[in-house]
């Protein structure tokens, strides 16, 4: 596996974390690693990674089917436990907090959206049930909608959308929560392999680092 990162056109200001707002979303690895059992044996699906993600940095993960991208990704969210290893947030390890406990978000390969929800309700969720107020949520969520394109899909349902529009739900809705670090897996159809990607941000600056994500996808595609 290997990795490619990039600065996020919001992101680093080459001030030292010490000057900056804290918490700002630096993401540290530090020799993680995943071993599954399958059928008595031991499978490692990670074998020591260690990664240093600078605030508002994207950093994309590279290769083959069954490398380990999104293993990686899952134990970053909390969805997969390390076997070994750290996941440090801010300083702050994360590898015991459950996934609703981490100030992350994870965007699914199959966008996993609510089906029985319109884009609005599913892009508010996440600020439901952390019980934001009826009309702050309502203003964050027009402003991830605006950021999408959404805003003139608002009322349909997941089913009345194209691929693209539910994947822009998706972000949509892992963005809205301001998280800071977010995780993405992704598999375009052109590509022979599947991406990964995980990017820290500073509150605030999730629409431009998307618009650095999308804009610096072409030159971390693998070759066909
Ligand atoms: N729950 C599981 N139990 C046992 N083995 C697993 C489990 N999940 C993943 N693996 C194994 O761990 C390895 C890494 O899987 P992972 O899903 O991280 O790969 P990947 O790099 O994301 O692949 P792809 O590009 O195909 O999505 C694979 O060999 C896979 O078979
Ligand atoms: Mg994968």
């Amino acid at each position: 596996m290997t990795t490619s990162t990039t600065s996020a056109q919001t992101g680093r200001t080459g001030k030292p974390a010490a000057e900056k707002d804290a918490p700002t979303g630096h993401l540290e690895l530090r020799d993680v690693v995943k071993v599954f059992s399958n059928r008595g044996k031991d499978v490692y699906a990670v074998h020591g990674v260690s990664l240093d993600v600078a605030p508002g940095e994207f950093i994309t993960f590279l290769g083959p089917s069954g490398c380990g991208k999104t293993t990686t990704l899952r134990m970053i969210a909390g969805f997969e436990n390390a076997t070994a290893g750290q996941v440090i947030l801010d300083g702050q390890n994360m590898v015991s907090l459950p996934p609703n406990r981490r100030p992350m978000s994870m965007v699914f390969q199959s966008y996993a959206l609510f089906p029985h929800l319109s884009v609005r309700d599913n892009v508010g969720y996440g600020l439901k049930l952390r019980r934001v107020p009826e009309a702050e949520m309502r203003e964050q969520v027009d402003v991830a909608l605006t950021s999408m394109n959404l805003t003139s899909l608002a009322d349909r349902a997941p089913n009345e959308l194209s691929g693209g529009q539910q994947q822009r739900v998706a972000l949509a809705r892992a963005m809205v929560v301001q998280p800071r670090c977010c995780c993405s897996t992704s598999r375009c159809p052109t590509w022979t392999r599947s991406c990964a990607c995980a990017c820290a941000w500073r509150s605030g600056a999730c629409s431009g680092a998307w618009a650095s994500l999308r804009s610096t996808s072409p030159t971390t595609s693998p070759r066909r």
